[in-house]
Order: C-alpha cells, then sequence, then structure tokens
C-alpha cells in the first residue's frame, strides 16, 4: 500500500460500503461515553458517506440512550472491521445529532416506504422494557435521528501474512504507525 493513495483506497471503500449491502464496513461498531464515562458501543448501519465534508451518517431513535450520551458528549469512535480486505479502520469523530429538518425530512421520506418505519413509530423508547399486552399502537410522529460523523482522525491497519501495516491519516498527518 503507498501512503499517498491510502486515504482514497480508504474512502472509495467506504463509499462502497454504503452503497453495497454484504460489504463489511456497512455495520461499523460506534463507541461513546455516557454520562458516567463509561465506553458504550454497538452496532449501527452506515447511511451516507461523503468524502468532500469528511462525514459519515448513521440513523437511530432519537429516545435511544445514545442519542442522550452523544448530546452530552460528542467524541466518538468508529470501528470498522473487513475479513475481506483484512482491514481495520478506527475512526475518530465528532458528533452531531438532528432530530428536525430538511434533511431528517428527507431520510424520512425514504424510510417510511420500507419496513424499518416502524422502528421509528414504536411508542416505546430502545431499552425500554415491553409490556405484556402484545398489541400496540404505532405513533403517528417518527423519532427519526440522524447521527453525523465529521471524522477528525483514521487509524488504520492491515493484516497480511507477508507484514501488518498500519498508518495514521488526519486533518494535517498521513504517516506509517509500528503495527
Ligand atoms: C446489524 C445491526 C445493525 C444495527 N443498526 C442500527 C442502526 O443503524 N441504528 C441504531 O440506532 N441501532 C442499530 N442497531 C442496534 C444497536 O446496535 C443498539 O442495540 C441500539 O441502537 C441501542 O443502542 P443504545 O442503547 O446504545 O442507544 C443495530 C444492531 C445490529 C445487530
Amino acid at each position: 500500500m503507498d501512503l499517498s493513495t491510502l486515504a482514497d483506497s480508504i474512502w472509495r471503500e467506504l463509499e462502497q460500503a454504503n452503497t453495497g449491502r454484504k460489504h463489511p464496513w456497512r455495520t461499523p461498531v460506534l463507541a461513546s461515553i455516557d454520562i458516567a464515562g463509561l465506553p458504550q458501543a454497538r452496532t449501527v448501519v452506515l447511511r451516507k458517506v461523503c468524502r468532500n465534508t469528511q462525514t459519515l451518517q448513521f440513523f437511530t431513535d432519537s429516545r435511544s440512550p445514545k442519542v442522550g450520551q452523544l448530546r452530552a458528549s460528542d467524541q466518538i469512535q468508529l470501528v470498522f472491521w473487513s475479513s475481506v480486505l483484512h482491514w481495520q479502520l478506527r475512526i475518530s469523530a465528532q458528533a452531531r445529532i438532528e432530530t428536525s429538518g430538511a434533511e431528517v425530512d428527507k431520510a424520512w421520506q425514504r424510510i417510511k416506504q420500507s419496513p424499518a418505519r416502524q422502528d421509528y413509530l414504536s411508542p416505546f423508547a430502545p431499552g425500554d422494557a415491553l409490556p405484556d399486552a402484545a398489541t400496540m399502537a404505532l405513533e403517528e410522529n417518527p423519532n427519526l435521528a440522524i447521527i453525523t460523523a465529521t471524522v477528525t482522525h483514521m487509524d488504520w491497519l492491515s493484516l497480511s501474512p507477508k507484514g501488518h501495516q498500519r498508518a495514521e491519516i488526519s486533518a494535517t498527518t498521513i504517516r506509517w504507525l509500528t503495527p
């Protein structure tokens, strides 16, 4: 791998992960810090990739615990692993939450055509204990939030029998690291 083209290759893979349902980078782990200072990590689906703005987007329920965590502490890490490429990518980023506005409306227009619409219309927040009664009325307004992660730093690791490689990429730095 050539250091001068590494950032291009990584962003190309992220773009492919956004469009290809089977790409292993489609479902990274998003780690945040909760209000007690404890780590909280969970799998999410990559929904948008924009190299120009150095941003990645994810959808979530606006009532989910992660939304409160990200509002209180916006520093996150995203971990991607591909057993096809043998690449791990750890992205450090700053998260922004949107629960209304044109972008949320546009995303909802798409989601509401799909079975996922139910996820955002449930009367219960993610993590709530479910009541015994099996029936539940869906809410009228979606509880959709968009998480926009602005990339600040990438830590790329490539595993190979010929020798592992690791590199750090940020706005000011591109350099090899000891794997
Ligand atoms: C394959 C997979 C994909 C998931 N995608 C999402 C997602 O895109 N957004 C989301 O909020 N939760 C997603 N989840 C559920 C989260 O991992 C998590 O359980 C849930 O959001 C509650 O997290 P929280 O309690 O930290 O807010 C996904 C889980 C799996 C297993």
